[in-house]
C-alpha cells in the first residue's frame, strides 16, 4: 500500500524553513575554488590551531584498542581529567561532541518552543542557530562600538522577555574581547541560565570556571578545538552545577563522545604544558600580526584575547577585499550582514601565513 504522507510532511514547520548553519569549507574545496594546490592555500578562516594537536594524540590514536566496544557513557576518565585541568570536581563536567553539542544539550534541556534566548550580537552563530532548531525566540541586544556586552540592555531584555538563557562568548567570536568577571556576576543576577562560552579562554587571561560551584545558574563552555588543535575530532565540555550536569548526562545520546576523541582529549590534557607553549607562540604571533595589520593604511585591527583578530577595513571594502584575498589563496572570514560588513576576522596562523596574509592584504587594498 502506498504511504499517504511523505516524511517531510511530518517535519516541524520551523525546521522546514531553517537556514542552516553557515559553516566553513574544507581546504580541498577552498583550493579548488582558488584554482591552486591545497598545499599553497593559507587557511585563516576558522580559528583552527596551525600547529595541530599534541604529538601524543597521534600515539594515542595509533594504539586505540577496543574500537569494537562502545565508549564509556559515564565519561569517567574524561570528567576526572578535565576536573583536574580546570580545578573542579568531575561532577561539574559534561563532555560533548564539540562544545557545540553542549550548547545543543543545554538549549534542548531548557527551551520550549517560543521561549526566549538573549544573544549579545555580533557573536558566534551557534546560539541563534540552536535556538532556531528548538523553535525558540532570539532576542538580540547589540554590543557597543567596542563590541563590549551591553549588560544593562541584556538584563532588561532578559527580564522583559522572560528569557530562559543568556549566551555570552568570552572572549567573543568574532571580536576577540572578553567579558569581565564583574559583568558575568551582574548577568548572574538575572533569572536566566547564563552560558559563558570560553572556547578561546586559553589564549586570554581570565575564566569564570572557578565560579561554577557557587553559582548554580552559570555554565562555562570550553573547547579542545582551538588551544589543543582537536577541531576535527570534535570534543568540548561544559562546566556546570552538578544537578544540571546529572540531567545532561542522562539526556545526552549515551555514546556522544567517540573513543578517538576521548583518547585525544586525555592525551592532550596529559601534555598540557607542551600545548600551552604553542598557545604562547600563537599569542606572540597575534601581537606581531596586530602590529603588521595596524601598519597598513586604512586597516584597524581590534585588540584580541583569542586566536584571531577582527579588522576594520575602509568603508565598503569588506566584500571585495575578502574576494581578492581568496583569489590569492588566502582565506579569512567575512560576515556579509549588518555591522560587520566592513570587517574581516583573521585567524592567527604560522608566521609564514601572517606574511602571506599581510602581502596579499596590502595588494588587495591597493586595487579597486
Ligand atoms: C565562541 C565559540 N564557541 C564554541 C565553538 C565551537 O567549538 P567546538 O569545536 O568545541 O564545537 C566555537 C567555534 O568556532 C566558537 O567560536
Amino acid at each position: 500500500m502506498a504511504a499517504r504522507r511523505r516524511a517531510i510532511d511530518l517535519v516541524l514547520p520551523h525546521l522546514r524553513v531553517l537556514d542552516g548553519y553557515e559553516a566553513v569549507d574544507p581546504p580541498e574545496v577552498l583550493a579548488e575554488r582558488a584554482g591552486i594546490p591545497v598545499s599553497e592555500i593559507v587557511k585563516l578562516d576558522a580559528n583552527e590551531n596551525p600547529y595541530g594537536p599534541s604529538r601524543r594524540v597521534a600515539e594515542a590514536l595509533a594504539s586505540l584498542g577496543d574500537v569494537h566496544l562502545y565508549p564509556d557513557p559515564a565519561q569517567a576518565a574524561m570528567r576526572a581529567a578535565i576536573g583536574r585541568y580546570v580545578g573542579l570536581a568531575p561532577e561539574h563536567v559534561v563532555v560533548g561532541n564539540g562544545s557545540d553539542e553542549i550548547i545543543d544539550l543545554l538549549f534542548r534541556a531548557v527551551l520550549a518552543p517560543g521561549d526566549a534566548v538573549v544573544n549579545s550580537v555580533p557573536t558566534f552563530g551557534m546560539y541563534e542557530f540552536t535556538a532556531q532548531v528548538c523553535g525558540a525566540r532570539i532576542v538580540e541586544v547589540a554590543r557597543d562600538r567596542a563590541f563590549a556586552v551591553d549588560i544593562d540592555g541584556v538584563l532588561a531584555a532578559a527580564s522583559e522577555q522572560h528569557a530562559k538563557i543568556i549566551a555570552i562568548a568570552s572572549p567573543n567570536n568574532p571580536s576577540g574581547n572578553p567579558t569581565s568577571l564583574a559583568d558575568v556576576e551582574r548577568l548572574l543576577g538575572s533569572d536566566c541560565l547564563v552560558i559563558v562560552d570560553e572556547a578561546y579562554a586559553e589564549f586570554g587571561g581570565s575564566s569564570a570556571a572557578a565560579l561554577v560551584p557557587e553559582r548554580p545558574s552559570l555554565v562555562v563552555l570550553r573547547s579542545m578545538s582551538k588551544w589543543a588543535g582537536l577541531a576535527g575530532l570534535r570534543v568540548g565540555y561544559g562546566l556546570m552545577d552538578a544537578e544540571l550536569a546529572e540531567v545532561l548526562m542522562r539526556a545526552k545520546p549515551p555514546y556522544n563522545v567517540n573513543q578517538a576523541a576521548e583518547a585525544a582529549l586525555l592525551a592532550s590534557l596529559a601534555d598540557a604544558d607542551a600545548l600551552q607553549k604553542r598557545v604562547r607562540q600563537i599569542v606572540a604571533e597575534r601581537a606581531r600580526m596586530h602590529g603588521l595589520l595596524d601598519a597598513i593604511p586604512g586597516v584597524t585591527p581590534l585588540p584580541s584575547e583569542a586566536n584571531f583578530i577582527l579588522c576594520r577595513l575602509p568603508e565598503g571594502r569588506g566584500k571585495d577585499v575578502h574576494e581578492r584575498l581568496a583569489g590569492r589563496g588566502v582565506f579569512v572570514r567575512y560576515y556579509a550582514r549588518g555591522v560587520l560588513a566592513d570587517y574581516l576576522r583573521i585567524s592567527v596562523g604560522m608566521p609564514a601565513d601572517t606574511d602571506r596574509l599581510i602581502a596579499a592584504l596590502a595588494e588587495a587594498l591597493s586595487e579597486h
